[in-house]
């Protein structure tokens, strides 16, 4: 009997989750959840524990971690009972993909495979990528910007798509999208392009709040240093001025500005001078000590991080990792 209740339930579901589609019209959309939903009758009968681990974190990946809720399209009261609801991963699925209203790749997008998701990144809007991509790398150091320009003067900007590329010679790398709505290139971007030279400074606990400031979109002609309270003086090799409160400046000379779309662009540059504020710089073996630095990094969105939780490894050598083998 119990049996017999549970097959019913099963059925039911099946078919119930199949007509929602069809009302929708969607072919692709029936088979893609059809098959969705066989997993979550799986899941339903098997009640394994680590089925409903998966659930519970696809759930909460859809419905209330990543996304956040005022961009649903449900509201509150609707995307709550669609989780209740929730049987497995294909739900999720569709609430993240009727949340961005693009049904019609949603079987292009993610497919049920192994215990995780497969997303097909590139087919997701800008806007979606930007999100999984900037959440998932962290956390990412910050480059404080300065560059000048003839016309507007001296301008600061932060960007966390930034890292070291390598040394011999010391490269620095810097992702810059155009300014919201087809609005141009921002000012630092068009400082780079139009002088070859900036000046790049790492960002620490004290430097944190200015360099906030520093993303203000203000006119091309006000200046964020002064808005920031910030101080410049002028740097040795390169034109761009440095910022005097910052732990670490870096002058840089472009290599070459690498279009990769319409409305972003990739800085490379070459470090021509450093600069290390007095007493971070152990003159023994060359480092900077972290526990003075106190940088910070960006996790996504307003998230920052600080980094002063270490913890050390040593990468073995062949031999020694044969000698640990029991
Ligand atoms: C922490 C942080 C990191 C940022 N990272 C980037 C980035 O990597 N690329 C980008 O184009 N904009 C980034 N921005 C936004 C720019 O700083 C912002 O658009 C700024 O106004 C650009 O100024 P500009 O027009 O003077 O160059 C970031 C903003 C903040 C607060």
């Amino acid at each position: 009997m119990k049996f017999l209740k549970r097959a019913v339930r099963i059925v039911s579901f099946c078919i119930g989750a199949k007509a929602s589609c069809a009302v929708r019209g969607d072919t692709n959309r029936r088979v893609g959840i059809g098959q969705a939903n066989a997993f979550s009758c799986l899941s339903n009968r098997s009640g394994s524990a680590a089925l409903e681990t998966r659930r519970r974190s696809t759930m909460k990946l859809a419905g209330e971690g990543l996304y956040p809720a005022g961009r649903f399209k449900y509201t509150r009261a609707e995307r709550r009972r669609r989780l209740r609801c929730a049987e497995g991963p294909a739900r999720a699925l569709r609430l993240i993909s009727d949340r961005a209203g693009f049904a019609r790749t949603q079987r292009r997008l993610i497919h049920l495979k192994g215990i995780s998701l497969e997303i097909d990144i590139n087919a997701l809007p800008a806007a979606e990528q930007y999100k999984l991509l900037s959440s998932t790398i962290v956390p990412r150091p910050i480059a404080l910007v300065t560059t000048y320009s003839e016309e507007h003067g001296d301008n600061a900007a932060p960007f966390s798509l930034f890292n070291l590329m390598g040394e011999d010679p010391p490269v620095l790398v810097l992702g810059l999208q155009d300014k919201p709505g087809r609005a141009g290139l921002k000012d630092t971007t068009r400082n780079i392009r139009d002088t070859g030279q900036y000046v790049v400074h790492l960002v620490d606990e004290d430097l944190a709040q200015a360099m906030n400031i520093c993303a203000v979109d203000f006119p091309s002609d006000t200046s964020e240093i002064t808005e920031a309270g910030l101080t410049l003086t002028p740097s040795s090799v390169v034109k761009p001025k440095r910022i005097v409160e910052a732990p670490i400046a870096f002058e840089c000379e472009k290599l070459g500005l690498l279009q990769i779309n319409a409305h972003r662009n990739i800085a490379i540059g070459k470090v021509v001078r450093m600069h290390v504020r007095d007493g971070l710089l152990d003159p023994a073996t060359n480092y900077i000590d972290t526990q003075k630095y106190r940088p910070i990094g960006r996790m996504f969105g307003r998230l920052y991080t600080r980094t002063r939780d270490h913890f050390e490894m040593i990468v073995p050598s062949p031999q020694e990792w044969i000698a640990r083998k029991p």
